[in-house]
């Protein structure tokens, strides 16, 4: 099966996405789990080369990559830093995207400034997946979060969803809002009031007519069906004391979730820090590792679908 309206598609934001869309990546990564469960591996792609260019940290978002090309019969090369890359000696963006196009058949970026993943998409001919582009978004990521609350609950409409932590700067939660738009949910927005959704977002929900709850209290944020914990990230602040002001503001301890919904799905996008107790880990609705296992089959289904592949 094929979908043309995929093939060359960049994936900068999930803003872009339309419902039926969602509906198409999610069904694919369906049969992408169904492949790795029965065969591991499924040659969709067996004359492609992929590039990963992560010029931020990360282990899940580009092994998971990795694993999903691999698992595709494609190829890949990488910069995992850059400061191993020409980056460090002053290469702009735009020149290394034009250079890394000539060699690949596909871009996957992250890098950590807001709205350069678009920027370096349009110098290109060859689809580009952000993988994050700073306080911005990191649309797959949002990707493999919808995956695992279907997987999780069997629907996405019309779910009660919590959104904790820092809303102002992870992208993973912009980038989720939106993603979940067309599903009409009724958001809590649990955040100290620094670290609140950015304005526009808000906005957006509010033209969407999306219910927006807005609260500083994590037991609020523990009656819905969902509760995604984000961590608050020390490498977005440019006062660390202010970091050092907000950290571990929402700990979600194993106590706390037995006073909540009793069915609720506790998810988050990794790496934690404090913000989930270990103790939380050995509970069934703990579905963060799952959810982090999730992204490869979404990211396999991304692949094949912006790459042309025939999904089996
Ligand atoms: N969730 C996520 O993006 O994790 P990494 O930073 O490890 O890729």
């Amino acid at each position: 099966m094929q979908y043309p309206e995929f093939k060359n598609k960049h994936i900068i934001s999930t803003k872009d996405l339309t419902k039926k869309e969602l509906g198409v990546i999610l069904d694919t990564a369906v049969r992408m789990d169904t492949v790795v469960q029965t065969q591991g591996f499924s040659a969709v792609l067996p004359n492609s080369l992929i590039a990963m260019l992560f010029l931020e940290p990360s282990t899940r978002t580009r092994l998971s990559f990795e694993a999903a090309a691999q698992r595709l019969g494609a190829h890949t090369v990488s910069v995992s830093d850059a400061g191993s890359s020409s980056a460090a000696k002053g290469e702009t963006l735009a020149d290394m995207v034009r250079v890394v196009a000539g060699y690949a058949d596909c871009i996957v970026l992250r890098q950590p400034y807001q709205g350069q993943a678009r920027m370096a998409a349009d110098c290109i001919d060859i689809p580009l997946l952000n993988a994050g582009d700073g306080k911005g978004q990191h649309p797959t990521q949002a990707l493999l979060d919808l995956y695992t609350i279907r997987k999780e609950l069997g629907r996405l409409d019309s779910l009660k969803i919590s959104l904790v932590g820092d809303l102002k700067y992870g992208r993973t939660v912009h980038s989720l809002c939106y993603a979940l738009m067309p599903f009409t949910p009724q958001l809590t927005l649990c955040a100290p009031p620094e670290l609140g959704l950015p304005r526009d977002i808000l906005d957006d929900l509010k033209n969407h007519n999306i219910r927006c709850t807005l609260t500083s209290k994590l037991e609020e944020a523990l009656q819905a069906d969902v509760i995604y914990m984000t961590r608050i990230q020390r490498e977005r602040f440019s006062d660390k004391s202010e970091y050092e002001k907000l950290k571990g503001s929402f700990v979600l301890t194993r106590e706390l979730v037995l006073r909540g919904n009793k069915d609720i799905v506790i998810m988050h996008p990794l790496p934690r820090v404090d913000e989930i107790s270990e103790d939380v880990d050995g509970l069934a609705r703990a579905a963060y590792f799952r959810q982090a296992h999730n992204g490869m089959y979404v990211r396999m289904a991304l692949l094949a679908l912006v790459l042309g592949g025939d999904i089996p």
